[in-house]
């Protein structure tokens, strides 16, 4: 369902603006892909910067944000295309159909607008209907994770995704409801969870249940499997000069970003003892600067959700 009124900017404050502007610099006639277009505020700033001569490719999974990319079509005279779909499908795709880039961008993770309409069932404040799929078309729900998957691997994800402390507690409880009544609604998991864990816990740091919803959110989505399949993709999309920018909220995130940029950086693939370079490789990124780029205290102040962001940077060599 497509959202009923118009998108303003405050639907989602794009994280890390200035510097993923600073990082892509993009210049008139130049190809600018948006991996994950959400609101539209990372594009709205890329585009402009095309000044009416470039063109503009935006992917999302989530065909609500339709409105958002017809406002950004509407203000700026560029050719753009919304295509829908999963990024490292529609990235490998326009690879092999020979569309290149001079700019790509990917701001992983879910959208404000995802997680505030309680309908979407991402999140723990409020009793909707246990989903979590970006994409509503998605097979699997996070209703479909939590009745069915096994104790011992719910209880995996919630540690592997969400570092849940009470994780067996947990998984075990689920199951244990799950035989008379499955799970339908956040809410039925939200009771479950802080009745699994002890009364100590349930007054800690952050909601009870917030490490638990952030771990099924990542398994619905395969989010780091996405992740690892684009990049490749998209280093085969980018010209020689092009930049890649990456913002992770998550450090399983981060670090798939950095040891792939570690990997293309030195490309060699002699083993480790060769005192010097026999296969002649070369390297295809460099991380510019090396290290992650984090939100500013002011940034953070002014837009808490940018708190564990990290922006990775790299220029396609060669
Ligand atoms: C953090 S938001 C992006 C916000 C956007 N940069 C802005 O400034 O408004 C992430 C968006 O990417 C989409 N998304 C996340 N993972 C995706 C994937 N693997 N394939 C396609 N879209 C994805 C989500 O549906 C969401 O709309």
């Amino acid at each position: 369902m497509l959202p009923s009124v118009l998108p303003t900017e405050a639907d989602h404050v794009s994280v890390l603006a200035d510097e993923v502007l600073a990082a892509l610099a993009p210049r008139p006639g130049e190809t600018v892909v948006d991996c994950t277009f959400g609101a539209g505020g990372h594009s709205d700033l890329l585009a402009a910067r095309l000044r009416g001569e470039g063109k503009l490719i935006a992917i999302d999974r989530d065909p609500t944000v339709e409105p958002y990319f017809e406002r950004i079509r509407r203000t700026h005279a560029i050719k753009a295309r919304l295509l829908h779909g999963e990024f490292s499908t529609v990235l490998a795709q326009l690879a092999d159909n020979g569309v290149r880039a001079d700019a790509i961008l990917m701001d992983l993770g879910v959208s404000s607008m995802q997680l505030d309409r309680p309908e979407r069932g991402f999140s723990y404040a409020v009793d909707a209907p246990l989903d979590m799929r970006m994409d509503p078309s998605a097979e699997e729900t996070a209703a479909d994770v939590v009745n069915q998957t096994d104790e011992r691997e719910l209880a995996g994800i919630f540690v592997r995704y969400g570092e849940e402390r009470y994780a067996r507690q947990i998984a075990r409880a689920i199951v244990r409801r799950r035989d008379n009544q499955p799970f339908l609604r956040t809410g039925d998991l939200v009771e479950t969870i802080k009745a699994a864990i002890p009364a100590p816990a349930r007054f800690g740091e952050g909601h009870p249940a917030k490490r638990v919803f952030q771990a099924l959110r990542i398994e619905v989505n395969d989010e780091l499997g996405s992740v690892e399949r684009a990049l490749p993709a998209a280093l085969e999309m980018l010209r020689p000069g092009g930049r890649l920018a990456v913002i992770s909220f998550h450090s399983l995130e981060d670090r798939i970003v950095k040891q792939f940029l570690r990997r293309e950086e030195h490309n060699c693939t002699c083993p480790p003892d060769f005192p010097v370079c026999a296969c002649g490789s070369e390297a295809t990124l460099r991380a510019m600067p090396r290290r992650a780029i984090r939100p500013s205290a002011a940034e953070v102040a002014r837009n808490p959700r940018s708190q564990s962001a990290r922006l990775r940077v790299a220029v396609k060599v060669g």
